[in-house]
């Protein structure tokens, strides 16, 4: 049976929410223990540099990234975690494919159309005011993230899709121009189920603001998860679990089929929304409790996590630095002699 190879960044950007987990990190977690696989979860903190200039705000979250993932289960002996700045070779790449990479199919990456967008619609003289090299080359230094691991499978969110082909471009030009080198990836994306709505009903996200902390205080659960926006539907009267925030928030994290059963005839039987409320509350500070306070365990003793990343990159680059070494061979730049 072939080995999958599953490989992801995280953008050490702020705190995870609910949403980052039950879409990104829950599912990551589940593969990375399966046979078959082999799993590379990555910090991607030199892509977090694009958009954070603030020396400790970056540095605080990549602590905070990594204490999450492994609070949350990550067996480290099982993923390769690794931190992308660790990784030499990564940049290395990124130059090489920067020379292969068209600057038209970087013109039509969403990030940077968005960008030229909005200055055009304030009227700015220049229609790349606030593109940095960095935004502009966002998708080449991914590109480079995962081909250098010669990963097939890359599990994303939606808007990401698009760097992942433009990845598999890159890649078969390269593979085109100097023969076989690179694995094509494909971008796997989480099901539609996998996807929670935040306060206001909309998808979480930190763009809407709508966010539940994963790992907030008891209190700050409390305060969020009766702030959730639900119908004006009074006591008594039925109300629809399939289209409820909380029902879904509910059912991402508890997938007992009785526990399910029994919320969905509270909904029938008309419970106030407020008990619906306070029963979350208490079930989800239940859930979080265990990885909240190994979370807060691990943000205290960054030591222990620096001691994991560097055994991580240290494997990682096990393959890396001999991959490397074939890369450059390809394009032509080996020793004179022999
Ligand atoms: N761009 C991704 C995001 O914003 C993070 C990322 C960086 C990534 N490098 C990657 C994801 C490589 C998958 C593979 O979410």
């Amino acid at each position: 049976m072939t080995q999958n190879k599953i490989l992801t960044g995280i953008k050490p950007t702020g705190t995870p929410h609910l949403g980052n987990y039950i879409g990104a990190i829950r599912p990551a977690i589940c593969t990375s223990v399966q046979a078959h696989q082999q799993s590379f979860f990555f910090l991607a903190d030199y892509h977090a540099l694009i958009g954070c200039r603030e020396p400790e705000l970056l540095h605080a979250s990549t602590r905070s990234i990594a204490a999450c993932w492994l609070a949350l289960g990550l067996d480290t002996d099982q993923a390769l975690f690794y931190r992308q700045s660790d990784i030499p070779e990564i940049p290395q790449l990124c130059w090489i494919l920067s020379c292969l990479a068209a600057k038209g199919l970087m013109n039509r990456a969403h990030a940077y159309k968005a960008q030229v967008h909005n200055n055009l619609e304030r009227e700015e003289g220049d229609p790349d005011k606030g593109v940095t090299m960095g935004l502009y080359s966002y998708p080449v230094l991914m590109a480079a993230d995962i081909l250098l691991f010669q990963a097939n499978r890359v599990p994303v969110g939606q808007d990401q899709v698009q760097h992942i082909e433009m990845a598999r471009d890159i890649a078969g030009r390269f593979n085109h121009h100097y023969g076989h080198c690179f694995v094509l990836p494909e971008a796997v994306v989480a099901d539609k189920g996998a996807v929670l709505n935040g306060l206001d009903g909309r998808k979480m996200s930190k763009s809407y603001n709508n966010v539940i902390p994963l790992f907030c205080s008891a209190s700050q659960l409390r305060k969020l998860i009766m702030k959730i926006k639900t119908n004006s539907l009074a006591p008594g009267e039925p109300k629809d679990p399939d289209s409820c925030t909380l029902f879904q928030i509910f059912s991402a994290f508890n997938r007992d089929a009785d526990a399910l059963a029994h919320r969905r005839q509270q909904y029938a039987d008309g419970a106030a929304w407020g008990t619906l409320k306070q029963e979350l509350f208490e079930f989800l500070d239940d859930e979080l409790k265990a990885p909240r306070a190994e979370y807060e365990r691990l943000v205290a003793d960054p030591a222990f996590m620096e001691e994991q990343l560097l055994r991580g990159a240290e494997k990682a680059r096990e393959h890396t630095v001999p991959f490397m070494e074939t890369v450059r061979r390809a394009v032509g730049i080996r020793a004179l002699h022999p």
